[in-house]
């Protein structure tokens, strides 16, 4: 990650990739394949993170970069047949949901919602369904799948399956090496890492699907811009490092939260007694570094103390260097059997006394 996509070993050759800020090429003629032609069809920038992307998650193929991660999980589910079938977990993120559900009515789709977690039930939720739509952990519940098994009954049962892996990263876990078909990304968090890019990825080993993905790609033109793509590069050389230090931060708070009379629930995988633990453990690299924690007190009680943080900063999103706190039901789009008082932490790089005295506070006072 930290060498992938840098231009050669040359003399007076710059170490980065430089930035191409042109929307159109010198292009006479007929034009032929490989040629850049114009800014939406291609931008030399986007080839070392497709490129990097594409290592990461163990394909030969470059992945596909994205205006946006809702962009990316878009062109996922437009391989979705009209009148087609789709198995989706009940929870997971929440604009993937929304948008499934908007597909349910204008391509007249099948949804069958699933307790992922439930290994057996989704896989006979599998049956004559043609796509497989899969996070793991989910975001917000940070249930863990059973991806191995679960990407080998779709193979098996001829279902195509989609995996969005933004919670885990590929460092964590990678999808197309247990058989998934596409992988999605939001790269506007871990990848990115610092929350000031906006960029999704795309990432398979069919040459037949990527090229139906490239294509769309190009008609629909939801592709990043060339800074955000060289924003997501330099972000994804310390994504380890960022990573490691974050969950070091998400186990011990995870720990020490337990304990703690203001909270009637911590959800992590990486914590010993979480129902994800055993699974998580056997088929990832780590546990992550989100937890989600619930507060004795209701909505009201975790509002109130969401506005009492000061190192934390009350927001959406996750993965990035700075630790976030969000209470996911306070959109209304959220399914309704996610607590009304779970409060999200995205665990960043800080001191983990500095971030368990500031939630410490803020509780306390509740
Ligand atoms: C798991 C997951 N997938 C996809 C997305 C959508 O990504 P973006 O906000 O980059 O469009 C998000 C955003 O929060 C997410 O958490």
């Amino acid at each position: 990650m930290v060498a992938s996509g840098r231009p050669p070993h040359k003399t007076d050759e710059p170490v980065n990739p430089p930035i191409v800020l042109s929307s159109t090429f010198y292009s006479l003629g007929e034009s032929t394949a490989g040629e850049k032609v114009y800014g939406r069809f291609t931008n030399p920038t986007w080839d070392p993170l497709e490129e990097t992307i594409a290592k990461l998650e163990d394909s030969q193929l470059p992945a596909l970069a994205y205006a946006s991660g809702m962009a990316a999980v878009a062109a996922g589910l437009s391989l979705i047949p009209v009148g087609g079938t789709i198995v989706i977990p009940r929870h997971a993120y929440n604009g993937s949901l929304a948008l499934v559900a908007e597909l349910e009515k204008t391509l007249n789709l099948t949804v069958r919602r699933v307790e992922l977690a439930d290994t057996h039930a989704t896989l006979k939720a599998f049956d004559g369904a043609d796509v497989a739509w899969l996070e793991s952990p989910t975001n917000p519940m940070l249930e863990v799948a059973d991806l191995p098994a679960l990407l080998a009954g779709a193979k098996e049962q001829g279902v195509l399956s989609i995996v969005d892996n933004t919670f885990s990263t590929p460092l964590l876990q990678r999808p197309l090496q247990h058989g998934a078909d596409v992988v999605v990304h939001s790269a506007t968090k871990y990848m990115g890492g610092h929350s000031d890019v906006v960029l999704g990825a795309v990432v398979t080993r069919s040459p037949d699907l990527r090229a139906k993905l490239h294509g769309m790609r190009t008609l629909h033109g939801a592709v990043p811009g060339p800074f955000e793509a060289w924003l997501t590069l330099r972000g994804i050389r310390t994504m380890a490092l960022r990573l490691e230090k974050a969950e070091a931060n998400a186990r011990e708070l995870a720990r020490r939260l337990s304990e703690h009379p203001a909270i009637s629930k911590v959800r992590y995988p990486g914590l010993e007694t979480d129902p994800g633990y055993q699974r998580a453990k056997s088929q990832m690299d780590g546990f992550g570094s989100i937890l989600c924690i619930e507060i004795t007190g209701g909505a009201q009680a975790a509002d109130e103390m969401l506005a009492r943080l000061e190192l934390w900063t009350p927001a959406t999103s996750l993965g990035g260097v700075e630790s976030l706190a969000e209470r996911r039901r306070r959109h209304t789009g959220e399914p309704e059997s996610v607590p009304e008082n779970l409060v999200r932490l995205s665990v960043g790089i800080e001191n983990v006394n500095d971030l368990f005295a500031d939630l410490d506070l803020a509780l306390k006072s509740s």
